[in-house]
């Protein structure tokens, strides 16, 4: 049976063979450029769906704009399932990828293997993104052993920011830019289907696109990505007021909207013109007289006075 979604479509209404997959993904190298953008839950999933999204993102960065914390260090893999669950179950036609979160895939291959199915089997989704390069290569390759496509990210990746120091814009030195190149590699090599870079130069962007066979997809690295994400809050300027980094574009203040909205509402309440007729439910005029009887009768139960009331009611009816 379908049903509407809180947009108005119709749920379960998606032709799976539209869904896109991993190796879409792959074949769009050096195509159309590629559409991703985070989502957290169901609505959030719906919107980007609508906007036809390529790719969502369960990103880790929930951590900051929906949960509140200072970095995404504070996020489980339960909390990424579950929002992983709740943009699946917005059906998107997009591929669902899922951010494993800091410490579930840096102790040991089985449990990499074990929390990557997790996103796969609890929440549905179609890949999952890990952060690093040659460090993390053992762990890369047990998971697409195991069958789960891999999406790396390479830069300023948020899991190291004690290790970095901060949020740094990285690759900045020809040393640092070959490592960054060769990590790239590596981990095409090994058969991820994309690459996130985050927060580095557009030159050094572009060099990776050029080396490797898989699409780039940039977050602040330039023009020359195969793809560009950004975090969905960001996009429709729905934060909390904190700092944006230099390479967000808002195309929307979503909060300011809301509070507008809210604060409009609450004028409303307050000079009682909320709720009008269209919000309010009636009952049956003959009804509300009855109930209106039976009340001023104290709800006399006792004279009989009520019984009798309800019953010409029933009568009626
Ligand atoms: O968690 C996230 O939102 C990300 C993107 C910034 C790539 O990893």
């Amino acid at each position: 049976m379908l049903s509407l979604n809180p947009l108005g479509e119709e749920k379960g209404s998606h032709d799976m063979s539209v869904k896109t997959t991993a190796p879409h993904i792959l074949a769009r190298k050096g195509g159309d450029l590629i559409k991703m953008i985070t989502a957290y839950d169901y609505p959030t999933a719906c919107i980007a769906d609508r906007a036809e999204a390529d790719i969502i993102l369960v990103g880790d960065s929930v951590a900051n704009v929906v949960l509140g914390y200072d970095d995404t260090l504070a996020v489980s893999i339960d909390d990424m399932v579950r929002h992983t669950a709740a943009v699946a179950r917005a059906e998107p036609s997009a591929l669902i990828v899922g951010d494993m979160p800091w410490l579930s895939y840096h102790r040991s291959i089985d449990e990499t293997v074990v929390n990557a199915g997790r996103f796969i089997r609890e929440g549905n989704a179609g890949a999952v993104k890990l952060e690093g390069g040659r460090r993390r290569l053992p762990m890369v390759r047990a998971v697409l052993n195991a069958e789960i496509p891999v999406m790396g990210h390479l830069g300023l990746t948020p899991q190291s920011v004690h290790a970095m120091g901060g949020y740094w814009v990285q690759g900045k030195d020809a040393s640092a830019a070959y490592d960054l190149i060769s990590d790239a590699r590596m981990l095409a090599d090994e058969g991820v289907f994309a690459i996130v870079l985050e927060g580095v130069p557009d030159v050094l962007a572009e060099l990776v696109t050029q080396e490797v066979s898989v699409p780039t997809i940039g977050i602040g690295a330039g023009i020359h990505c195969d793809g560009q994400v950004l975090v969905f809050h960001d996009v429709v300027g729905l934060g909390g007021g904190e700092y944006l980094p230099k390479f967000v574009r808002a195309y929307a203040s979503l909060a300011e909207d809301a509070v507008t909205a809210i604060t409009k509402w609450f004028a409303d309440v307050q000079s009682g013109e909320f709720p009008g007729e269209e919000e309010t439910y009636r009952m049956p005029p003959e009804s509300a007289a009855i109930l209106r009887e039976l009340s001023v009768a104290s709800f006399s139960i006792d004279n009989g006075l009520g019984d009798d009331l309800l019953a010409d009611e029933a009568m009626e009816s």
